[in-house]
């Protein structure tokens, strides 16, 4: 992997020499960039692996591209830019690789920093693409490992301490030395956007050091992290092995969400695949259970066992002390046999082997059971959980905004709102107090990060670098430029306009403003496609 980076770098620069002044109107810039690798040198912990122009419209094929990375292989840059790549020790023993993408056009002088997902280790490049053609100097890096994989962490705990929050504030912080350096000039505003893993990345900066970013943006959080892997575990064992009695396949999951979306769907007056609130839903599951003499292939029943298993999943997850672990699905989430079925979880797996009892033979039939998820909590590495509360942010004076999907199903969003009460509780801050620096939206209709039957495109990480088209769309509405208003104008966003798309054709079919919690999205009537049909109350 690093060899074929170091032959990437210098062939570039290599072809960056032959840049001349003649008909280029950018040769200053160009001629900066080209020129980092000798004149930035912020200490002896960074290296800069590549500095080179790029102009718009470029097939970049990402170089990093690891095989567990599900990254698009390439993005077609969108704004003239320049790319520094940097690698930054951040331990004797660990290091991190990062991207900053510094667009011609930056007379706002934003900074961005992208978050990562999963156990990643993968740069979000498609993202950076969108945001740098925004105008934002945009910095994303591998979060001290390449990847999206734990096995770097085995026997190397500074792997897991830049996993838990290091990679990022180091990235920061370099990022921004490397930004005033380029543009000879300071940065006006700092932000954040993440998802997944990346939203839990946000919640670390909120809760740690949220001095470094004036507006943080935090999707569907992987916070009660250790929890959250626990519960991919339990459900696991609940779900099994195709063969097993308790197994559902991919379609009777799906025939299990549209059972519930049939008991549930009516119950905000409109019936178009969204669940408004799904915590309203209290479905019959027994509904889909075969009479004597009916199976699944004869009539696309259940039998009472795997409506057992069904059930389990939208049952919240209590541990040894009778405290809860992690809270149930929402009914109608789209919860996938690929992620809890066949084979012990594998991002769950990989932290335990890797992060926690640093054994590769570590065997999760036989060794996960509740006693390990209690130890397991209690352990929680480098405070990867990130559950504090939101002191530090209030006190900065700095702003959060979260949202988290009801159609997920591989982070229930029940955590989401479980956060936001911990918060209200723990600093006694009612939600009109809160709203001054932490609102939250639930998304209904969305699922994990992207996609979903509703109105999910919110303009958020991993949704423009999907979308085709994404550039058509007004960008100004979506989360990240609500987060610059509110934090450049002080205009708080009170809702946060969802669009439903499909993101291979880019084709549109309806609008509506998702509310901010604790108020829900209601139909008031008429065309239920119109934004104008729905309220917040
Ligand atoms: C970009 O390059 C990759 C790799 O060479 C190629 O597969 C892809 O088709 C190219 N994309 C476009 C839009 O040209
Ligand atoms: C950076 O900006 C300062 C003040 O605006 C100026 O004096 C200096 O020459 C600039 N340096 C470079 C390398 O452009």
């Amino acid at each position: 992997m690093k060899s074929t980076i170091l032959t990437f770098t210098s062939s570039l620069l290599i072809s960056l020499a032959a840049a001349s002044p003649g008909h280029n109107p950018h040769f200053k810039f160009q001629q900066r960039c080209s020129r980092l690798a000798q004149t930035f040198h912020p200490d002896a912990n960074t290296q800069v692996l590549v500095s080179q122009f790029v102009p718009a419209g470029t097939n970049f094929t990402n170089p990093d591209n690891h095989p567990t990375c599900q990254t698009k292989p390439y993005t077609i840059t969108l704004a003239d830019m320049c790319r520094l790549r940097l690698k930054v020790k951040t331990s004797s023993t660990s290091e991190l690789e990062m991207e900053a993408w510094m667009p011609l056009d930056w007379k706002k002088k934003r900074y961005l920093v992208l978050g990562n997902g999963g156990l990643g280790g993968c740069i979000a490049y498609p993202d950076m693409g969108f945001t740098t053609w925004l105008g934002f100097a945009t910095i994303a890096h591998n979060n001290g490992h390449l990847g999206d994989t734990g096995e770097p962490f085995l026997n190397n705990p500074g792997v897991v301490e830049d996993f838990a929050y290091r990679a990022i504030k180091t990235a920061t912080k370099t990022g921004k030395k490397a930004v005033k350096h380029f543009y000879n000039s300071s940065l006006k505003k700092s932000y954040y956007m993440g998802c997944s893993s990346g939203g839990r990345q946000g919640l670390k900066a909120a809760q740690d050091f949220p001095e470094e970013f004036d507006g943080i943006i935090a999707g569907a959080p992987a916070n009660h992290l250790n929890n959250l892997m626990s519960v991919s575990g339990h459900y696991y064992k609940i779900n099994g092995n195709p063969g097993d009695a308790s197994y559902l396949s991919q379609a009777q999951w799906i025939a299990m969400r549209d059972m519930t979306l049939s008991q549930c769907d009516a119950l905000d007056g409109v019936v178009d695949g969204v669940i408004e609130e799904p915590r309203g839903c209290n479905p019959r599951f027994e509904a889909l259970m075969c009479a004597a003499g009916q199976t699944w292939a004869s009539h696309g029943c259940l039998t009472a066992t795997q409506v057992g298993t069904a059930r389990k999943f939208f049952e919240p997850f209590y541990g040894t002390d009778g405290n809860l672990l992690m809270p149930r699905f929402d009914p109608g989430a789209d919860v996938s046999s690929d992620v809890y079925g066949g084979q012990p979880p594998r991002y769950g797996t990989q932290w335990w082997k890797y992060a926690i009892f640093n054994d590769p033979n570590w065997d999760f039939h036989t060794q996960f059971n509740l006693q390990m998820v209690m130890d397991v909590q209690a352990l929680d590495p480098f405070g990867a959980s990130t559950w504090k509360d939101l002191t530090k942010l209030k006190q900065s004076g700095h702003k959060l905004l979260t949202y988290h999907g009801l159609q997920d199903g591989v982070i229930n969003s029940e955590n989401s709102y479980r956060y936001y009460e911990y918060v209200s509780r723990s600093m006694a801050l009612t939600s009109t107090e809160l709203d001054s620096f932490y609102r939250f939206f639930p998304i209904p209709g969305a699922s994990h990060c992207h996609s979903g039957t509703g109105n999910w495109y919110i303009g958020a990480t991993s949704q423009v670098g999907r979308v085709l088209g994404a550039t058509n769309i007004p960008t100004e509405e979506g989360v990240l430029m609500s987060m610059v208003k509110w934090v450049e104008q002080g205009i708080a966003p009170e809702r946060i306009v969802g669009r439903n798309i499909n993101a291979q054709t880019g084709v549109q079919s309806s609008i509506k403003e998702h509310c901010k919690w604790p108020k829900k999205n209601v139909y008031l009537g008429g065309d239920p496609n119109a934004k104008e049909s729905w309220g917040c109350q």
